[in-house]
């Protein structure tokens, strides 16, 4: 079905052909007839499919111009997601020209979205709570609305929004249309549906796989440590331009967007603790393509849609299970191919079955790029610019005096007048590709996040536990055992200090407790395990604590300082 078959206002259409958009999506073609008809509906279908088309249409073929009321009210659960939908609706609106469409959200001062409302907006699309406190100043009156959209229900309802939602629906005049979207169908949905919706309709288009099948998936095994190693490979090697990387965890999302900007991405970083200003900047700044990289935690999985974007990356695997579909729902969107790249850790496999399970779709293991294949597109793509650079009519016709460098260029080269320029340039690659801070090994990358781990936070608990190199450590077998067995995630244990028999650890005070417990609970070969506060002096240790004590020099130092208490001299361990 096409466009041009809809019985809408012409304008729409209009707009439509400016898109280059003519075929109806599924959901589309089943939505929108019946939403024109006045029906109640409820839809689902797979991330990327045009909702958001399927209910602006019908909301701006029935919004009457050159009435000031407001007539539709879109409902969404974040600001971005808001402003996404608003922005969609303008483009729609471009030639319906006193249409006015406001996005109205929490994290922005009231004052400017009253301002915004003074304009008349015929449409408004907001934030379930800043509609409320709307309601309540009585700066925005719904007692005209003919049509009602719920977005994203499921995920409002995650979100805790469901006496909002209930007050907003209560609060407004039962003679509108509704229309609500939702990933997922619950008891509250159901309720929800059966409270403010006249008979509504369920269209469900399902693909059969929860995710698009233009998304290829792959899952990659590795250690924590060398995610973000993998993750760089992957988009140099591809030259992918636009990426995002779904963490966790705030702290994991900022952490991860410092390391790719160490390594020379344009990364910024996107999650919930920041300020809308800076939100709103970094979307911006990523949907223009002035970044590359946008690291974000689940706030931004939902409902965006970004053009183009080549690949996501499951930093972290999502802790539920339907995130991995909305996650990765951010590529490949309206038919077009993407990549989804999940890292899996020790342990970590059942999880990417259950995953796999519940997405209906396959998962395969994919493996990482080799560092020679990226150190080889490394140099031909340099080269290639080189030629490219040298071949360009400015360098070949700029004078000399123009171009102040050429003339020291020429004049260096001058006195390697005995060297071969094959050799010299052979070196000067060489120097370029090196110095390249992502050139390094997986094995050098870990030791840098040792290092990291080894230095110390102010508010940790350093703890001990008995085990250390002598019995094969690793700093993430350390982490992971910590990350399996208590509520911890990677991230909060830090400064991991791996001495010979025993090593030390930090963890954030509140999991004390729960890592106390594990003492001869748990086993490493056999072993029970224990483990206690350290007991050492750290203001002594400070920030010079080696990395790596050897056990002898431990005990010595520790036992200096501190006989009485030392649990070195604790018989159950053995050193
Ligand atoms: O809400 P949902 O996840 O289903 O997808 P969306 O946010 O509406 O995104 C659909 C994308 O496909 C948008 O970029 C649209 O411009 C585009 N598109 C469409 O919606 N309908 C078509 N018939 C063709 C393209
Ligand atoms: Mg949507």
């Amino acid at each position: 079905m096409q466009f041009s078959e809809l019985n809408v206002k012409p304008q729409i259409l209009k707009s439509i052909e400016d898109m280059e958009y003519t075929e109806l999506t599924d959901i589309q073609k089943r939505i929108i007839p019946l939403a024109l008809d006045y029906n109640d509906l409820i839809g689902q279908a797979p991330t990327g499919t045009g909702k958001t088309f399927a209910f602006a249409i019908p909301i701006l073929n029935m919004v009457n111009e050159n009435s000031f009321d407001v007539q539709a009210t879109i409902i969404a659960p974040t600001r971005e997601l808001a402003v996404q939908i608003t922005n969609e609706i303008n483009k729609l609106a471009k030639y319906l020209n006193k249409l006015k469409a406001i996005a109205i959200y929490g994290g922005e001062l009231i004052d400017k979205q009253i301002t915004g409302l003074r304009k008349r907006p015929q449409i408004i699309v907001a934030t379930p709570g800043r509609l409320i406190d709307h309601l309540n100043r009585k700066t925005i009156n719904l007692s005209s609305v003919k049509m009602v959209v719920l977005d994203e229900a499921d995920e409002m309802l995650n979100m805790g929004f469901l006496d909002d939602i209930n007050e907003i629906l209560s609060r407004m005049n039962p003679n509108h249309q509704t229309m609500l979207f939702s990933a997922t169908f619950s008891q509250e949905i159901e309720n929800i549906a059966n409270t403010f919706m006249h008979e509504p309709q369920k269209i469900k288009v399902n693909q059969g796989s929860l995710t698009l099948k233009q998304i290829s998936q792959k899952y990659i095994y590795c250690r924590e440590a060398d995610k973000i190693e993998i993750a760089s490979r992957i988009i140099e090697l591809n030259d992918y331009k636009l990426v995002m990387i779904f963490c966790n965890t705030k702290k994991n999302v900022d952490e991860v967007t410092s390391q790719l900007l160490t390594r020379g991405f344009l990364a910024e970083a996107l999650h919930g603790d920041m300020k809308q200003m800076q939100r709103d900047r970094v979307m911006a700044r990523f949907r223009e393509g002035t970044i590359n990289v946008l690291v974000a935690s689940d706030v931004a999985a939902r409902g965006l849609d970004i053009d183009d974007v080549e690949i996501v990356f499951n930093f972290d695997l999502p802790t539920d299970d339907e995130y991995y579909i909305h996650r990765i729902g951010r590529t490949g969107r309206a038919a077009k191919s993407g990549v989804a790249i999940s890292f899996v850790t020790r342990g970590e496999q059942r999880r990417i079955k259950e995953i796999e399970k519940y997405a209906k779709t396959s998962i395969e293991k994919g493996s990482f790029p080799s560092l020679d294949k990226v150190i080889k597109i490394r140099t031909i793509r340099l080269l290639e610019r080189a030629k490219e650079v040298a071949d360009s009519s400015n360098l070949k016709e700029v004078s000399y005096d123009e171009n102040r460098f050429l003339s020291i260029i020429d004049k260096q080269l001058n006195k390697f007048e005995d060297l071969d320029k094959d050799v010299l340039i052979k070196g000067l690659l060489s120097i370029i590709i090196n110095a390249d801070s992502r050139n390094s090994e997986i094995e050098e990358i870990k030791e840098e996040i040792d290092n990291r781990r080894a230095r110390r936070s102010n508010n940790g608990v350093r703890m001990f536990i008995s085990v250390g190199r002598k019995d094969d450590i690793k700093v993430y077998t350390i982490t992971d055992m910590l990350v399996k067995n208590t509520s911890l995630s990677n991230v909060e244990i830090n400064a991991v200090t791996i001495c010979d028999s025993f090593s030390f650890f930090e963890v954030p005070r509140e999991f004390v407790h729960e890592v106390l417990s594990l003492s001869n609970e748990i086993r490493y070969k056999g072993r029970r395990l224990t483990i206690e506060e350290a007991k050492e002096d750290r203001r002594r240790y400070g920030k010079d604590m080696p990395t790596v004590i050897s056990g002898k020099k431990a005990l010595a130092r520790t036992s200096k300082r501190d006989n009485k208490t030392s649990r070195l001299n604790n018989k159950n361990m053995k050193y």
